[in-house]
């Protein structure tokens, strides 16, 4: 019988061949892709990381912005505010994806570098209004492909649950820039609170950070009406926290898990492999969920 399902899915999703794909156990990805295709788009829930998940990691060489990056402009922040932000960026990025750091090392650091950014930017006084303008003049790109992503899973009722540690606002507005902010599309992430006269006066909720997520899908996700009885799930990420963002999934059937490796790639490769179904080298697109996606639904 396995002998089928191999020849199945290469036929069917040739971009597992690709040389950026990189699996522990094929056979059991295959297997599993397979067994969500069986059970259809009616069975399946998509759980996905924003930034540098479903945003570019890279353009041309030159690095993307997260959602907090995005908040880097003139319009919404003084320079002095910016260089403190680009500051913190240097000390807590390299600990975030340190392979030498347990998860529960870096959690307390995660909550200063957050929680640090967030006041400054409450100082700012930052405008709503002006938020769609700092996302316009931004670099920020979704994954080539974005367009069929949303789409398909749009056109099927397939729901996209997007459960994001950086500002919801902005990755809200990043996604209706680009249009494809449908109804099936749930966002869970750091929401920012605005005063009666729409300036930022405090961030709404527990703050979610790269290594709670498990806190924030047993809380949050786990309630959402539209993900209930959907056993099958695929979830993508770039982060090792990532991985719990399925934890509020009651009686999951089966779960694929892909991981964009989009930085320091050599020291990382094994904790990936070891971690995620399917690991993409710095793979700046949506080719092989879609690819896997066309499959299921
Ligand atoms: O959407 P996602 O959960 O990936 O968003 C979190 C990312 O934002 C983190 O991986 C982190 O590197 C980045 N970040 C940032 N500036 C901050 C805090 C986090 O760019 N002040
Ligand atoms: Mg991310």
């Amino acid at each position: 019988v396995l002998g089928i399902w191999h020849q199945l899915s290469k036929k069917e999703i040739p971009e597992l061949a690709k040389c950026s794909v990189l699996m522990r156990e094929r056979s059991k990805v295959e297997e599993t892709i397979y067994s969500m295709q069986q059970a259809g788009a009616g069975s399946l829930q998509v759980i996905s990381d924003f930034d540098m998940t479903l945003t570019r990691f890279a353009y041309n060489g030159k690095r993307m912005p997260t959602t907090h990056n995005i908040l880097d402009n003139r319009l919404l922040i003084n320079e002095a505010c910016a260089k403190r932000m680009r500051e913190l960026m240097n000390t807590y990025y390299p600990i975030e994806i340190d392979t030498n750091r347990s998860a529960e090392e870096k959690l307390p650091l995660m909550v200063e570098w957050w929680t640090k950014v967030h006041k400054l930017l409450i100082q700012q006084k930052i405008r709503k209004d002006m938020l769609g303008m700092a996302v316009k003049e931004s670099n920020a790109m979704l994954r080539d492909g974005y367009k069929q992503f949303f789409d398909r899973l749009s056109e099927n009722q397939v729901p996209l649950l997007i459960f994001s540690a950086g500002v919801g606002d902005v990755l809200e507005e990043v996604i209706r820039q680009n249009h494809v902010f449908h109804p099936n599309v749930h966002v869970i992430s750091n929401y920012m609170d605005f005063d009666h006269t729409g300036v930022l006066r405090s961030f709404q909720g527990q703050l979610i950070h790269t290594f709670n997520k498990r806190e924030g899908a047993l809380s949050q996700a786990a309630g959402l009406r539209q993900l209930k009885g959907r056993s099958n799930v695929l979830l993508l990420g770039d982060s090792l926290g990532d991985l719990t963002m399925a934890d509020g999934v009651s009686e999951p059937k089966n779960i694929l898990t892909i991981g964009f490796l989009n930085d320091q790639v050599e020291e990382r490769k094994e904790s990936y492999i070891n971690s995620f179904d399917i690991v993409l080298v710095n793979d700046e697109t949506l080719d092989v969920p879609n690819s896997i996606l066309r499959y299921i639904t």
